[in-house]
Order: C-alpha cells, then structure tokens, then sequence
C-alpha cells in the first residue's frame, strides 16, 4: 500500500508506540513488573471517590447527558466556565471562558500546538519549538508532520547530597531567533521529576515576550490539579504562556481530556482545529470534572490524598533504591514531581537499551533514557546511562523489580 508522506511519517514504530505497547503487554502478562508506562496509580481514596461521583451523576442525569450529547468544539461549556473561574479565584489570573479550549488528552493538544505553530511556515521558512532542557516529555518527539520540529539544549547538573541530582536550564546555551517558534517545557517534568523554579520559569517567559513567541507549559502534573509537585514553587500563567493540563494523572486517563489555557487567538485555533479533527472533544472527563468542582473536591483531593500519596511513593522509592544499588556512579534525581525517578548510572558500559533489553527479558519494564533527548543533535555519553522508572506500583513489586535492576546494573559495570 502507498502512504502519504503524513502516512509514512505516522506509521512509525515510535519511542511512544513501543512504550504504550509494552505496557500493554505488561497489563497482560501475569508477574509482568511494571515500571515502564506513564499510568497514573489506582488511589484507593479516588477509585472509591469515582464511584460515588458515577453513582451521583447517574442519578442526576449528568452523565447519560454527557454520553448522549455533542459539545461544542471547544469543549464542554459549563466545565469551561466552572475552571475559568477556579483559576481567577484561585490565583487572580485574568482568564474567561474565552481562555481554555479542551482537548481529547492532552497529547493531542500538543500535536495541534506544535503544529500551528512549528513546522513549515507560509513564508517557506522552518520553524522549531525549543526545549530548553533535554531530557523532556518523550510524547512530544513524533509530533510534528513536519520533520525535525524541535531544538533541545543540555541542562548543567548540580551534583547534590544524599546520592541526587538536578537538572538546571542553561540559559548561557539557548539561543532564540527567528528559526523558533515557541518554547515548551513540562513541569514537573517526565521523565526526571524536575520541577523548573520560578526564576527559570520568569526568564523563560522573558526570553518568549521578548522574541514574540508562546512559552507552552507542559502542567500534567502540576498545580492546582492534580497537584503531584513536591517543590515549593508558584503555577505560572500570562496572555503570552499556553499552559496545558490534563485529568489524566487525577486518575482519570481514560476519559481523555486535555484542557488548553491560553490567548484567544490560541483558543480560537484550537476549537477550529478541534472541529476539522474531532467535531468535538469528548464530554465525559468534562463533565466528571465539572461535577468536582462543583462539590469543592478537584482541588482538595489533589491536595489532601493524590499528592502525599504519590510523595509517599516517590520517598520510598529513593529509599528502596539506595538500599538495593550502592555504587557511587549511581544517582537519582531529585524527585521534585510527576511520577517517575530518573536514574543515572554514570559511566555505564552498555547503553539504557541494552539494559532495558536485558530487564525486559527478565520481566521488568522500565523506560531507556535514550528516547528522552528530543531535539538534540550531538550525541552526549549521558543520555545512555540514564533510564525512567515509575513508582506508582505496590511496596512488593517495586522491591521485586529494583532487586532485579539492582542485579542487571551490576552485572553491567562488571562487565
Ligand atoms: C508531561 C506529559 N505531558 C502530556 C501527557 C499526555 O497526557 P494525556 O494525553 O493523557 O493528557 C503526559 C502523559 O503521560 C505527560 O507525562
């Protein structure tokens, strides 16, 4: 069969292609360890709250509404409003409706966006979205229809006590001209669990203004919802900044809903192309939404049971890590966010594929660092000892798993 050049360029067997086929797999494979996928963990508290939630909007009417019926292609109306006002209460930001577009997961927002924005421009010129910090999101590597969309920059390392680390933008490196389109970074960030301060965060929007460009903010995870931010830092936005959310990491992937807060010219963008692609985004995550918020319960569940509940994990995790790999050439960074650590194994003699390969083989899925260096065009030693591994599972399959990743990386460096 012949493919467009689109059908070529989306048929790939991508970073993300494999990563939700593994995890797929894993679901199915019984004494799989899954360490690998971006799935949100099942909270008991909000499994129970989910319930009751389905229970009440059956009763009510809410959700056969919303199974029933279109929305507009911006998205539902009543949970478009009700957020707009969260956020003015919330943090004061000047935002209405005409603000925030929806999406069916947020990764398709991120497809529109850089899409509008990167890419070939109708003046013939290409177009780049720069991250200012490679590791960043793996989704966001085969967005573009175009090639080559992105330019990524090595962040400096501070070396940190207690066996961590941190990543830091390196602001003498980025340079902004007329070949980008716009910056984006997520935050707290997959796969490290970064979490940009807001000093980094401010310039960035400083180097945007200044270059007449958006500053997108990946907040998957960020703050007020689902809240799995474990820095004490301040959400961020202005008519210049796309800030993007989702209600995935709350526990509800499956009704993906993406929700996209930015200018009205953004937003006018987003429900036109919503329109062409989907007629409209799905009703359900919405409504299920609206639904919190008007009981009060977004944003004091991300509060009061999804964040200590993940930063619970997340210390176990160092922990349990620590105890299993002593070498000193083994570090973690620090878990600021998000769901996953980032590991690094400095100086490692076999790259993060072979080591995945090898763990894999051995029933333990996590995520090789490789495909995280989005945008980079030299090759750098370390983005092959690095490797993402999530948290979210049970205390007893995370031993069995780190046992085994404790085994493999051993027998690596004897080797
Ligand atoms: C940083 C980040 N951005 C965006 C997404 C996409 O999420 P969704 O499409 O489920 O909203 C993810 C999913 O894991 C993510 O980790």
């Amino acid at each position: 069969m012949q493919f467009s050049k689109f059908g070529e360029k989306f048929n790939q067997y991508s970073g993300i292609t494999q990563l939700m086929d593994d995890l797929n797999d894993g679901l199915r494979t019984p004494g799989a360890i899954m360490l690998g996928g971006g799935n949100p963990a099942a909270i008991p508290t909000m499994l129970d709250y989910f319930h009751q939630a389905s229970d009440e909007m059956l009763a009510n009417g809410e959700l056969i509404a919303a199974l029933a019926n279109y929305d507009g292609p911006q998205g539902k109306d009543a949970f478009v409003k009700a957020l707009a006002r969260l956020f003015r209460e919330t943090y004061g930001w000047d935002i209405s409706e005409k603000n925030i577009s929806l999406t069916n997961g947020s990764q398709s927002g991120f497809f529109y966006l850089f899409n509008l924005l990167a890419g070939k421009q109708a003046d013939g010129s290409h177009k780049k979205v720069l991250l200012p910090l490679a590791p960043e999101y793996i989704g966001y590597g085969d967005a573009g229809i175009d090639e080559d969309i992105f330019i990524s920059y090595q962040p400096e390392i501070e070396l940190l006590d207690n066996g961590l680390f941190k990543y830091h933008v390196d602001f003498e490196q980025l340079t902004v001209d007329d070949s980008i389109a716009a910056i984006c970074a997520s935050r707290p960030t997959n796969p490290t669990g970064n979490v940009l301060t807001d000093e980094e965060i401010h310039k960035l929007d400083k180097l945007a203004r200044q270059h007449n460009i958006p500053l997108i903010i990946d907040n998957a995870y960020g703050l007020p919802f689902p809240n799995i931010i474990f820095a004490d830092v301040q959400p961020f936005w202005n008519d210049n900044t796309i800030l993007c959310m989702s209600l995935s990491k709350l526990g509800l992937p499956g009704v993906r809903c993406g929700i996209v807060i930015a200018n009205e010219a953004i937003t006018t963008a987003m429900t036109n192309m919503n329109g062409i692609i989907s007629l409209a985004p799905s009703s359900v995550g919405p409504a299920y939404a609206n639904h919190m918020i008007e009981k009060g319960d977004l944003l004091k569940l991300s509060t009061e049971v999804i964040k200590p509940f993940y930063q619970q994990k997340a210390l176990r995790a160092v922990e349990l890590l620590q105890q299993a790999i002593t070498d000193e050439r083994f570090r973690i960074h620090k878990p600021e966010g998000a769901i996953f650590l980032w590991l690094w194994f400095d100086e490692l003699p076999i790259t993060t594929m072979e080591l995945y390969a090898r763990l894999k083989a051995r029933g333990v899925l996590i995520v090789p660092g490789e495909y995280f260096f989005i945008g980079q065009e030299e090759g750098w030693d370390h983005a092959h000892q690095c490797l993402r591994m999530n948290y979210v599972q049970d205390d007893e399959m995370m031993q069995k798993g780190i046992t085994i990743i404790a085994e493999e990386v051993a027998k690596a460096y004897a080797g």
